[in-house]
């Protein structure tokens, strides 16, 4: 065979690597949205469908929501021709994205009986088949278009597949047959001890500086200034919490925030979400059913406002984002990543130079950077291969149906 000329391989490189790139993103897009559906799979048509409160959302609704996302922002976009599945699903389906049009009110997603979760299977087929033919047919110009669109679509898919577990753990807690989601589940095993990792005072880059995908609100590199702060290297466990709540934590209003405390009474708080005591015992409502507490395994369920009375309740406080992200960079946290995602004591604002994307998408984060508190880290029902070290997550004070947990920090003598 006769070697190729420089430009002839150039051009054969430059043509692999396009086939490459395609085949990539058609097996990660479609990796990610059978996951969606293996997290589906042990829930009936029944479980799909319960809303137990308008923060959390119906399976069937995150496995529609999520495949309205790329119809909408990628297939009637770019795939020359594309027709909707269904007219009616960008009513139903769109969450919060005002420039996509008017949506179905959020509180009553449960009440959405039709189209029926095998409606809602076709609907995904159909925009798989769509996706996987545009990714292997749209010429090379338009596909570096599609690219970051397919990106942020499984990015956002993956959030939804973390929502799809906390939310039905929320629906199975309310239920009085207390269903587990997988009898097999066990928490994952954090590292103990009392250590605390030293932060120096200095200088420090905040934000995502990889390769890769990042969303807009870990953008751009900033540099902050800390001072002296120690940080726990290990999460606050349920052993510790025992102790809370045996010394009055939630009786005692000089440890809470006012919002906080006003909270607690409102919604008689004793202990962290899903906990219940039976004979002296604690035991919580976990996605393998209710089981009694490990008071080595850290505490979860936890609210802003819980975490923050705990924290002062030890004379200490939670760290900032900018301290957590410091130390996690320096790898100086235990169990960072995989098992409750950790309250920051900073409220979620945009970073310094901030600028949302035009158009829709624009709407993904920036409209939500008011009265939410940020969360670093991951949970155990975090997809592989979401979590980052600049990850910001963010709730508001009160939630806690989120893997939501705590370490500490406090300043040197
Ligand atoms: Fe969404």
């Amino acid at each position: 065979m006769p070697s190729a000329s420089p430009s002839e391989r150039r051009e054969l490189q430059a043509g692999a690597e396009t086939r490459n790139r395609r085949d990539f993103w058609r097996d990660a897009f479609l990796a990610v949205r059978a996951e969606t559906e293996r997290r589906a799979a042990p829930l009936s048509a029944e479980d799909q469908l319960v809303q137990s409160m308008p923060d959390a959302s119906p399976t069937k609704w995150h496995r529609a929501h999520t495949t309205w996302f790329f119809e909408q922002f990628l297939l009637n976009a770019f795939a020359p021709g594309y027709k909707p599945f269904d007219d009616r699903f960008a009513f139903l389906f769109n969450s919060y994205y005002v420039a996509a049009g008017p949506r179905h009110a959020r509180p009553s997603r449960g009440i959405l009986t039709r189209p029926t979760a095998q409606d809602v299977s076709a609907y995904r087929a159909h925009v798989d088949a769509a996706v996987a033919a545009l990714i292997e047919k749209a010429d090379d110009a338009a596909f570096d278009r599609i690219a970051p669109i397919v990106e942020i679509g499984l990015h956002h898919e993956q959030q939804h597949q973390e929502l799809v577990l906390t939310d039905i753990l929320h629906a199975f807690a309310q239920n009085p047959v207390l269903p587990a989601y997988d009898p097999d589940w066990t928490m994952p095993k954090a590292n103990a001890g009392n250590d605390y990792a030293e932060l120096p005072t200095g200088i420090h880059p905040v934000g995502f500086d990889g390769g890769g995908f990042c969303f807009d609100n870990e953008l751009p590199v900033h540099r902050v200034l800390l001072q002296p702060v120690q940080i726990s290297k290990t999460l606050v466990t349920n052993r510790e919490w025992f102790d809370f709540i045996a010394d009055g934590g939630y009786a005692r209003p000089d440890l809470w925030l006012s919002d906080g405390f006003a909270q607690v009474e409102a919604e008689g708080w004793i202990a962290p979400g899903y906990w219940q005591q039976q004979d002296g015992q604690w035991f919580a409502m976990t996605l393998g059913g209710l089981r009694k507490l490990d008071p080595a395994a850290p505490v979860t369920q936890v609210s802003y406002y819980e975490a923050d009375a705990f924290a002062r309740w030890r004379g200490e406080h939670l760290p900032t984002e900018m301290e957590w992200e410091t130390a996690a960079r320096a790898g100086l946290l235990d169990d960072a990543f995989g098992i409750v995602w950790q309250w920051t004591r900073s409220s979620y604002s945009p970073y310094p130079g901030y600028r949302a994307a035009p158009g829709a998408l624009g709407e993904y984060n920036g409209k939500f950077m008011i009265n939410q508190m940020v969360l670093r880290g991951s949970s155990l029902a975090t997809p592989q291969g979401h979590e980052r070290l600049s990850y910001r997550n963010f709730f508001h004070p009160p939630a806690r149906w989120q893997f939501s947990g705590l370490r500490l920090a406090r300043y040197p003598d």
